[in-house]
C-alpha cells in the first residue's frame, strides 16, 4: 500500500482538491469560479467566499473518485502561497481542521514550485518519461513568468523573470483590448488558430539577460488598435482572429528568444514547461520545434496539469512527505513570492 496524499489549491481563482497514491493520481477535482467572469479579473473577496462554499463538495468529489476513505489519508497538503490571502486562508484552514481531525500532519506547498514538480505526476501514461536533473523550466501564468534551472524537487534557482507583467497577463490584458472576456488567455489561443500570425507585427522588448518585460509590448499593443479604430471602429471585429494570430506570436517568441538564450548559457537541453499559459498550443508547439531545433529533450504536462491544480500540490507534498518536512498547526500562508 502507497501514501495517500490529499492536496488542496486555492491560491486564486480555483478550488482544487486532489488524491495521489505516492506519485500515482486517483483524482484531481477543480471547480472555476464563473462570478469572476462579469467583472474581468478576479475579485479577490468574491474568490474567498466562493472558495468557502466549493471546499467541501471539492474534498467529497476527489474522494468518491479516489475510491478512498478519508481516514486512509496520511497527509494534508495545501498551497500556502503566493496568491490571494483571502483565498489562501480557506485552503489553509480547511487543511489544518482536516488534519488535526484525523491526527495526520500538514505540508505547506509553494504554488509556483508545485507548478513545475507537475512534472512528476504519474497518470494512466504507461510509459511517462519524467525530466531528470538539472533542467530548465519555463513557467509562465497569471501572476509570473521565470525560467528556473530546477538541480532538485526542492533545490531551485530563478536565472531570468519578468520585471514588469507576466505573459499570462500579457495575453489577458490583450485580450480585455479586444473586448474579449477574462481570463482571455484561452480564448486568444482559440481565435488564434482561425487567423494569420504574419498580418500585425509588435515590437519586441529589449531587456538585458534572461530577463522579461511585457509592459512595453501591452502599450504598443493598446496605441495600435486605437490608432486602427480612428479609421475604421470595426477594426477589431473584423481582424479579430489575425490579431490575436499575431500578438500571441509575439509573444511566444519573446518568450523562446530567452529560453533559448538560457539553454546555451547553462548547457542545459532538458527543457520543461509549467503555469496556466503552458496550455497555449502556439507555445507547446515551439517547444517541441525545440527538439529538432536544438535538440532539446522537451517536457510538456498535460493541460490538466497546467492551469492551477490540487494534484501539483499533492505531487509536491509527495515528495515533502518522503523528507518528513511537515507544517506547524500555527503556520500562516504568505501572498508573493
Ligand atoms: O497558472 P494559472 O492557472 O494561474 C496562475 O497561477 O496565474 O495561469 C492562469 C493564466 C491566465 O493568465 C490565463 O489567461 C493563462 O494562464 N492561460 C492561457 C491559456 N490557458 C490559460 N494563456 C494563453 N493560452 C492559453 N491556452
Ligand atoms: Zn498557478
Amino acid at each position: 500500500m502507497g501514501i495517500y496524499i490529499l492536496g488542496i489549491e486555492s491560491s486564486c481563482d480555483d478550488t482544487s482538491a486532489a488524491v495521489l497514491e505516492d506519485n500515482k493520481i486517483l483524482a484531481n477535482v477543480i471547480a472555476n469560479q464563473e462570478v469572476h467572469k462579469n467583472y474581468g479579473g478576479v475579485v479577490p473577496e468574491l474568490a474567498s467566499r466562493a472558495h468557502q462554499q466549493n471546499i467541501i463538495p471539492v474534498v467529497e468529489r476527489a474522494l468518491t473518485i479516489a475510491k478512498i476513505n478519508k481516514k486512509q489519508i496520511q497527509a494534508v497538503a495545501f498551497t500556502n502561497g503566493p496568491g490571494l490571502l483571502g483565498s489562501l486562508l480557506v485552503g489553509t484552514s480547511f487543511s489544518k481542521s482536516f488534519a488535526l481531525g484525523l491526527n495526520i500532519p500538514i505540508i505547506d506547498v509553494n504554488h509556483i514550485q508545485a507548478h513545475i514538480l507537475a512534472h512528476f505526476i504519474q497518470d494512466d501514461e504507461a510509459e511517462k518519461e519524467f525530466p531528470t536533473f538539472p533542467f530548465l523550466c519555463l513557467l509562465v501564468s497569471g501572476g509570473h513568468t521565470q525560467i528556473v534551472r530546477v538541480d532538485d524537487y526542492f533545490k531551485m534557482e530563478i536565472i531570468g523573470q519578468t520585471i514588469d507583467d507576466a505573459a499570462g497577463e500579457a495575453f489577458d490584458k490583450a485580450a480585455k483590448m479586444m473586448g474579449i472576456p477574462y481570463p482571455g488567455g484561452p480564448l486568444v489561443d482559440q481565435y488564434a488558430k482561425l487567423g494569420n500570425s504574419d498580418t500585425f507585427t509588435f515590437s519586441k522588448p529589449n531587456i538585458p539577460e534572461l530577463n522579461y518585460s511585457f509592459s512595453g509590448l501591452k502599450t504598443s499593443f493598446l496605441y495600435f488598435l486605437r490608432d486602427n479604430l480612428k479609421t475604421n471602429p470595426a477594426f477589431i471585429e473584423e481582424n479579430q482572429n489575425d490579431l490575436c494570430a499575431s500578438i500571441q506570436k509575439t509573444i511566444v517568441e519573446v518568450l523562446m528568444d530567452k529560453l533559448k538564450k538560457a539553454s546555451l548559457k547553462t548547457g542545459i537541453k532538458q527543457i520543461a514547461i509549467a503555469g496556466g499559459v503552458s496550455a497555449n498550443s502556439a507555445l507547446r508547439q515551439a517547444i517541441v520545434d525545440g527538439q529538432n531545433q536544438f535538440g532539446w529533450k522537451t517536457f510538456i504536462p498535460k493541460f490538466a496539469y497546467c492551469t492551477d491544480n490540487a494534484a501539483m500540490i499533492a505531487i509536491a507534498g509527495y515528495y515533502k512527505y518522503l523528507n518528513k518536512d511537515f507544517a506547524m498547526q500555527d503556520i500562516t500562508p504568505f501572498t508573493r513570492q
